[in-house]
């Protein structure tokens, strides 16, 4: 399986972009806004921040040096790296997650195609024109935005590492800065905007409990793509020399950067507004076109340009995400089953959308299916979120921390002891491995079991 040449990232910045393109997507456009909202603003941030830095961070570590010393996918480099133990087959479950991630995420990545074009208004209005939830609950054009989001992912990934998923990334992630920082100056010039500037940055201490803390946690993962071998199977792309301190620095240093960007090009309209922050997934989606059109005012063409930047952004933000959590299948199925890379990317597609347009039509038609009190779409993502991908980093950290040899893990953590100041944060990274991150994830699945 190791025969063949497999490709490469071209260099350091190249790799910051894909994770970055990974990391930065609904998550950070769409989730953490309304989590921001839901759990008490300012404070939320604040835990938040700490949980990227002492345990999200670390487990990025973790996945990068099993990528990038095993050179394959979730499941061969756990399998190379300890061979004889059954580590590989936890693996396993980390290749499925993001599958199932990818479906649902297709879904709310399809809204940001349909919501794009109905910036434009009656001239391109797609059927079932209306409110969100009149839209989300219909069944035809949330599924055909479904199926054009999958296909646009398919064909990047199909086109490989350096011609599909390394030209896309460093295509669309300056753009999707450019057109979020338009959003973030405009939402600043709204009257009102300042109530949601300081939403932002006035921290309530006394609103932090047990569940802000759990959320926050569950958002960090959920934001830096970690827990389910996106990162691993990246990094399994990188070159040798390339640096994993700086990557791992610098993505969650973007990703924090743009969720906060996006709490400023969101929160401020929501103030603006008059429309409240905890309005939950809706916010989005819902209220933001209302913002637009009423900020406006008279002029259309300026309703029609901010939203259709702003949805063109979410929808950048979301392809480069879910290419990240498709490549993890297609890597699996290409080096361990042998399968031709468009076959796999086939498998996985039709897969994803079949499993997506049942959580589309949990919304609509399919509402009455429960599983366990939710509908298929909450089931999938709290099934997911809150659970699987924990779960995932806690394998990653364990496998590092616990069994694989100190001393490998220094080697591949500071490039055989060329990076002096890799070396030296070492000892650090080990604790936050071994102890902090572990204890961390032990936290949130007893918050989740006991709340
Ligand atoms: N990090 C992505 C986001 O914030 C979501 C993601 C999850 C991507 C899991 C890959 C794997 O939108």
């Amino acid at each position: 399986m190791d025969l063949k040449q497999r490709e490469e990232f071209s260099n350091n910045i190249v790799v910051i972009l894909a994770m970055a393109g990974s990391a930065i997507g609904l998550g950070n456009i769409w989730r953490f806004p309304y989590m921001t909202g839901e759990y008490g603003g300012a404070a939320f941030i604040v835990v938040y921040i700490l949980a990227c830095f002492f345990i999200a961070l670390p487990i990025f570590f973790a996945e990068t040096i099993i990528g990038r010393r095993g050179r394959s996918d979730t499941f061969g480099s756990i399998k190379k790296l300890a061979p004889g133990s059954r580590w590989h087959h936890l693996g396993l479950l980390t290749i499925i997650t993001p599958i199932v991630v990818l479906s649902y995420y297709s879904v709310v990545g399809g809204w940001s195609i349909h919501y794009f074009f109905r910036s434009f208004g009656p001239l391109f209005s797609l059927p079932a024109a209306g409110s969100f939830s009149e839209f989300i609950s219909s069944a035809e054009a949330p599924i055909l935005s479904h199926s054009i989001f999958i296909i646009l992912v398919a064909a990047v990934v199909l086109a490989g590492i350096r011609k599909g998923i390394e030209k896309f990334n460093k295509l669309t992630m300056p753009m999707l800065f450019v057109l979020i920082l338009v959003i973030v100056v405009y939402s600043f010039t709204l009257p009102g905007a300042m109530k949601g500037v300081e939403y932002l940055v006035n921290p309530d201490f006394s609103k932090i409990t047990p569940d802000v803390v759990a959320a926050a946690l569950g958002q960090a993962f959920f934001s830096l793509s970690l827990g389910v071998g996106t990162v691993l199977t990246y990094a399994s792309y990188m070159r040798k020399r390339d640096n994993i301190l700086v990557l791992g620095l610098g993505t969650a240093g973007f990703d924090l950067f743009f969720a906060l960007l996006a709490g400023f090009a969101v929160m401020p309209a929501v103030f603006a507004a008059g429309i409240s922050p905890a309005a939950g997934p809706g916010v989005v989606f819902e209220t933001l076109p209302f913002v637009f059109s009423k900020m406006g005012g008279a002029a259309i063409w300026l309703t029609v340009t901010i939203s259709a930047i702003f949805f063109l952004s979410v929808l950048f933000a979301a392809l480069t995400s879910a290419i990240s959590m498709m490549e993890v299948g297609v890597a699996y199925l290409v080096e361990e089953k042998g399968m031709k890379r468009s076959r796999a990317v086939i498998a996985i597609s039709i897969f994803a959308w079949i499993v997506g347009m049942l959580c589309s039509l949990s919304f609509g038609p399919l509402a009455g299916v429960q599983l366990f009190g939710n509908s298929i779409f909450d089931f999938l993502d709290k099934l997911c979120s809150n659970w699987m991908m924990p779960l995932g980093g806690l394998l990653f950290t364990l496998f590092v921390g616990w069994k694989m040899p100190p001393a490998e893990v220094l080697d591949e953590f500071s490039n055989g002891g060329k990076k002096k100041l890799n070396a030296a944060m070492y000892p650090a990274v080990r604790f936050l491995l071994r102890y902090v991150a572990p204890v961390g994830i032990v936290v949130i699945f007893a918050t989740a079991i006991l709340g």
